[in-house]
């Protein structure tokens, strides 16, 4: 396992991130350890939450287990999603989003179940229509000033929105932003048009999410009956709607065949082929079982030529430039 920079910061992680999605929705208390010794063991020191997942039951399960070496191990969390009703403000008043009222409760909320005085990394969910980036932004500076976050993320917006709130950040003398994390696998790569070089030139660090398109880079939906697989796509009519798409599955299958080809697991070196591109940081991997977790794991075992890279690249379709004429002679 390599370690990285943080972006701009000071501290590294590991080139994989194991995400907790799955703690308290698909793997129970027993199946979250397991998973989780698996990904120390492997080297991942870095761990992506959010008060969402399993409605809080995930930040609880993953406080249950740093909290012997808290020091050890860099934990994200995110909020924007109302997780529970708040007294007075429900989710149609203030009770979600980034507004400083829902932020601050949102944090304490987090660091109770977490069992901590602090989150390494911070995120916003998701941009919010109804509230200034200027609030939502001083108000993680302020918890950054308190010592409750330590860096500040920023999740699913649109590459204006997130040089946006760069700028304000730079304007306000504000705590920086530190990384972002979009969707990136090989059936959605909209992020490859502006969001990565972004990240790039703005030096943030980039964990990517879904690298195995929530399953269907694994190939198990590749099948006659592929109603009745276990899964995601089949319990989660969002995820079903996400990937449903027919291209999906062709491209899904001459993945899946390009490595079976070259001998290596589909799973491996999707996450692979995510991991390698210049601008992550590293991809945000997840399973219900420390078994299923296993290829993942190991993807940084393969290693990745330009030439397989650009092999694997060309199965699917690349988004459209940023700007028109990009591609032309510049004299
Ligand atoms: N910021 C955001 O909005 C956002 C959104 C989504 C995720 N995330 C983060 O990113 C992490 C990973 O996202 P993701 O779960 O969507 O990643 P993913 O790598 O695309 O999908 C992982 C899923 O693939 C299936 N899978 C994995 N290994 C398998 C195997 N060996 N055999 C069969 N199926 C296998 C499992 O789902 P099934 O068993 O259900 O098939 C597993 O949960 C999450 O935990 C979370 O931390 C963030």
């Amino acid at each position: 396992m390599k370690y990285k920079r943080l972006g701009n910061s000071g501290i590294k992680v590991s080139e994989l991130c194991l995400g907790t999605m799955t703690f308290g929705a698909g793997a129970d208390e027993q199946a979250s350890a397991e998973i989780y010794k698996a990904s120390r063991d492997k080297g991942i020191n870095f761990f992506d939450c959010a008060n969402l997942y399993a409605g809080g039951q995930s930040e609880q399960i993953l406080g249950n287990l740093i909290k012997d070496h808290r020091e050890e191990v860099v934990i994200s969390s995110k909020a924007y999603f109302p997780v529970d009703s708040y007294a007075g403000g429900g989710a149609e008043t203030w009770g979600r989003g980034l507004n400083r009222t829902h932020l601050t409760r949102a944090l304490d909320d987090s660091l109770k179940r977490l069992n901590t005085d602090y989150i390494d990394v911070y995120y916003m969910h998701r941009f919010d229509e109804d509230c200034t980036l200027e609030e939502s932004l001083s108000t993680l500076n302020d918890f950054v000033r308190q010592g409750k976050i330590n860096y500040i993320g920023l999740s699913n917006f649109a590459a204006w929105q997130y040089m946006k709130a760069v700028g304000i950040t730079r304007q306000h003398n504000y705590a920086p932003i530190a990384c972002i994390q979009p969707m990136y696998n090989l059936l959605k790569r909209q992020c490859e048009s502006e969001i990565l070089p972004m990240a790039e030139s703005e030096k943030l660090g980039v964990f990517s999410y879904s690298p195995l398109a929530g399953g269907v880079l694994t190939g198990k939906y590749l099948v006659d009956n592929k109603d009745g697989v276990d899964g995601r796509l089949n319990e989660m009519a969002m995820y079903k709607k996400r990937y449903e798409a027919t291209r999906n599955e062709y491209i899904a299958a001459d993945f899946v065949n390009y490595a079976r080809e070259n001998g290596l697991d589909p799973i491996s070196l999707a996450i692979r082929w995510a991991g390698t591109n210049s601008a992550i940081t590293a991809p945000i991997i997840g399973g219900r079982s420390a078994e299923q977790l296993m290829p993942s794991l190991n993807s940084v075992d393969i290693e990745m030529t330009d030439e397989m890279r650009a092999e694997i690249s060309a199965l699917s379709v690349a988004p459209e430039t940023a700007t028109d004429r990009s591609e032309e002679p510049r004299t």
